[in-house]
């Protein structure tokens, strides 16, 4: 078995010494570049989301739009929440987050797509979600352990995007596909 050795008078040297860097200490060992380009399209993304979200659940109409505007309206507050916890990743690996929403929609993984029908929204939503799970799980594997704390939220909004994805493929299914849907 191999020793745990940490060279503590480094440490407390670098960690005095460079104060201003905060969170990033000299055993952070992910290239902080590439996670912040992560970390930015993610957040692109997420409110792509949010405001997708929101449009099918202010526009959806017909029999069955209530129970599914609400599911709508509460996966764009859960994207919010995502959005906010990533922006606070970006600021703590001191950069900045860019939250112009002229280019929200090139930096973006997913669209903003308005439909005419809910079980369009449906499929629209269900393919972005599919399209997060999918950008996030691959993050993570590239990320591995070189920053365990941005491997974590991702890993927590990931779980969240599942559930969101399985929701929606069973709100699709449970339409019958004999009757008109509007
Ligand atoms: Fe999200
Ligand atoms: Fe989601």
């Amino acid at each position: 078995m191999s020793e745990f050795i940490l060279d503590i008078e480094q440490i407390r040297k670098s960690a005095r010494s460079q104060m201003e860097k905060g969170a990033i200490t000299q055993n952070y060992q992910a290239d902080r570049h590439a996670i912040l380009k992560i970390l930015d399209t993610a957040l692109a993304t997420e409110w792509i989301c949010v405001l997708r979200y929101t449009q099918h659940a202010k526009s959806a109409q017909g029999l069955h739009a209530e129970p599914i505007a609400k599911h709508f309206a509460e996966h764009a507050k859960q994207e919010e929440g995502h959005a906010n916890q990533l922006a606070d990743r970006i600021k703590q690996l001191g950069g900045k987050p860019d939250l112009d929403p002229a280019s929200f929609g090139r930096r973006s993984h997913t669209h903003y797509v308005e439909c005419e029908s809910l079980v369009d929204m449906i499929k629209e939503n269900l393919i972005a979600e599919r399209i997060a799970v999918d950008a996030y799980s691959a993050a993570i594997r590239f990320i591995g352990t070189t920053d365990p704390t941005t491997r974590r939220i991702l890993e927590s909004i990931l779980e969240v995007e599942e559930e969101h994805a399985d929701e929606l493929a069973d709100l699709l299914a449970a339409f019958d596909p004999r009757e008109p849907i509007n």
